[in-house]
């Protein structure tokens, strides 16, 4: 199987320091040995947002925040590359096509982000695109998609599964309000309805847990299945 793993910044590095970042790299390298092909994609999380916020009161323009972003989202990238050692590409690659020649020779690729005016949502969302993912999973700090921003309603319902044409509609909602949090942004949301691949959104504290979900399909999180979707992958149903 073929899965694309888009590691939340928050999640990965919620503060900088090895645990966490050791722990994906045990999950990742334990898929790695047992013959699953695999990309990641880590995002800034709180660092990114502190250089962000300063560099903002220092007069800089949206598009030099972004690319501060980027700067962070490879930094953090670069964490995971370390703990990975050996069977990183040892750079974080700066495109779509840096990465998947990363695949084709073997080793994984970690992304950080690529270009202005988006996310690493939506970076996972077009890698697992441009590789022809099987899976796509968001290892994220909300634990699914619910029908609510559920920081906010306390009576927000999660969903165990979800087309992803009602995700791109709740998450253009959810963006109209000022604030509120998206599980994702609306560019990957569309990213996922058109290509079909079937995608996770689920809590990323725990990597285990996200092995788990990669190797059995079971989680406590929410299914995004975009029309069309191929059947669940074999790996699931042969168990
Ligand atoms: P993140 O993907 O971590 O953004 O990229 P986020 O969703 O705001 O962070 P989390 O999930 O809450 O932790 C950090 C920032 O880097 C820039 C954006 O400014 C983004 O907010 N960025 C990232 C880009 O401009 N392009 C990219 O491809 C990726």
């Amino acid at each position: 199987m073929k899965a694309v793993v888009s590691i939340g910044g928050s999640v990965l590095v919620p503060s900088v320091g090895p645990e966490r970042v050791r722990a994906y790299a045990d999950a990742i390298e334990s898929l790695d040995a047992d013959g699953y092909t695999l990309g990641t994609v880590v995002g800034g999380g709180p660092t990114a947002r502190e250089y962000i916020g300063a560099a903002r009161e220092l007069g800089a323009n949206e598009i030099e925040l972004d690319q501060l972003g980027i700067e962070v989202t490879r930094l953090n990238a670069r964490l995971l590359i370390a703990a990975l050692d050996e069977r990183a590409a040892p750079t974080p690659p700066e495109d779509y096509e840096t990465g998947r020649e990363a695949i084709r020779r073997g080793d994984i690729p970690v992304l950080g982000g690529t270009v202005a005016g988006q996310t690493t949502d939506a970076v996972s969302a077009a890698f697992a695109e441009f590789v022809n993912a099987d899976l796509l999973v968001y290892a994220t700090s909300v634990d699914g998609v619910y029908d609510d921003d559920p920081s906010e309603n306390g009576d927000a319902t999660k969903f165990a599964e979800i087309t992803a044409a009602d995700l791109v509609d709740l998450i253009a909602d959810l963006e109209m309000d000022a604030g509120s949090n998206a599980p994702v942004d609306l560019l990957a949301a569309k990213i996922v309805q058109r290509s079909g691949i079937r995608t996770i959104v689920l809590d990323g504290d725990d990597p285990e847990r996200v092995e788990h979900a990669i190797r059995t399909g079971d989680h406590d999180g929410t299914d995004v299945v975009p029309e069309g979707v191929s059947e669940p992958p074999a790996e699931w149903t042969d168990r």
